[in-house]
């Protein structure tokens, strides 16, 4: 259902062909938007790109794709094409900064030129590093422990500077989004993700730093359903929101869920492995703010996104899905 004080809007999706940016822009054509899509298809799929909406083919860290976009009127960037791993943007700062915080510049520029207004971003738990008590608040320092981090306080910092003049910028602080459509074939970022791809081929679980870590873990729809509320509003009375189900939960706990859910034994091989540069040890987020300035409460209870995610990946009863599945075709 379309916003009471918004009509049918053009978005731009960037990201789209993604985990996140595919789902949300199939809630916004279901709502009744227009969607153009800008990814470079790196980490994202063609397929993912919902039906109705326009796909344009291109690396958003450059200038020439921008130009190359559709004419025409558009009302809203939701921004959220990126390099999506941390431990990718130790290996590569570089590629990580042009990614993540120069793309949020240029679009920035083409807002101004294209006279686009709402610019939503995706930004990321990652800005808070590790924070000094917990739950964090958006009023927490800031000081990631990452590039990944760096490019996105980055472009939260672009963004506040240019909604001195011309946009409106939104910055939704996602903690650890998971659920269906999540990349199994991504074996860099996403923790649930991640761990499911080497259960779904009954593989032993390496996981790279202590059981005691913690997230705070947060289910597709209701991350969709944030962006699709702040797209509602012409601003919002903060830049930054906390996107969390504000639950914490054991790497641990995580494991046993997935396992359990999977129908595996309970002593399914794990092995545990040194943290890699950047990581994070334990935060969750307190979502005070969203709640009562976007009226937006995660819903979904962690072990029924988690039924979602292996019902969808198709692990069922102990037989993990035959390899040449969607959910494990690109596995190595
Ligand atoms: N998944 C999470 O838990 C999480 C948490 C916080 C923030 N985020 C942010 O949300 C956004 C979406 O994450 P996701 O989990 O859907 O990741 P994803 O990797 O599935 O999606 C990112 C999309 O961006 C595209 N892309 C990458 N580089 C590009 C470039 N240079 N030009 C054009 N397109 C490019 C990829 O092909 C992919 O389709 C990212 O900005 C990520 O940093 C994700």
């Amino acid at each position: 259902m379309v916003g009471k004080h918004m009509g049918a809007m053009r978005i731009l999706v960037t990201g789209g062909a993604g985990f996140i940016g595919s789902r949300l822009a199939r809630r916004l054509l279901a709502d009744g938007h227009a969607v153009v899509i800008v990814d470079n298809l790196f980490t994202g799929h063609r397929q993912n790109v919902p039906v109705g909406a326009q796909l344009v083919e291109g690396d958003i860290g450059q200038e020439a794709t921008l130009a190359a976009l559709p004419d025409g009127p558009f009302d809203a960037v939701c921004h959220l094409a990126a390099q999506s791993s941390g431990a990718v943007s130790m290996e590569q700062p570089l590629y990580d900064i042009q990614t993540n915080a120069v793309s949020t510049l240029l679009l920035i520029r083409w807002c101004e030129k294209r006279r686009v207004r709402r610019f939503l971003y995706a930004s990321s738990m990652a800005v808070y590093g590790n924070p000094a008590a917990v739950p964090v608040d958006e009023n927490a320092p800031v000081s990631p422990v990452s590039y990944y981090g760096v490019s996105k306080l980055a472009s939260e910092h672009l963004l506040r500077v240019a909604g001195n003049s011309w946009v409106r910028p939104t910055a939704l602080r996602m903690f650890n989004v998971y659920g269906p459509g999540q990349n199994l074939a991504n074996l860099r970022q996403g923790m649930a993700s991640i761990y499911l791809a080497y259960l779904l081929k009954g593989q032993e679980v390496p996981v790279t730093g202590s059981l005691e870590r913690f997230r705070d873990f947060v289910y597709i729809d209701d991350v969709v359903d944030a962006w699709a509320r702040v797209l509602q509003q012409p601003d919002t009375p903060s830049l930054a929101y906390n996107i969390g189900s504000g639950r914490p939960t054991q790497v641990r706990e995580l494991l046993r869920l997935l396992i359990e859910t999977c129908g595996l034994p309970s002593d399914h091989p794990v092995r545990t492995l040194s943290a890699p540069p950047g990581d994070q040890f334990g935060l969750y987020a307190n979502v005070e703010r969203a709640a009562a300035e976007l009226g937006w409460k995660a819903q979904t209870p962690l072990a029924e996104g988690i039924r979602r995610m292996v019902e969808w990946a198709g692990c069922q009863e102990g037989k993990p899905r035959a390899a040449g599945g969607r959910a494990t075709a690109k596995l190595p």
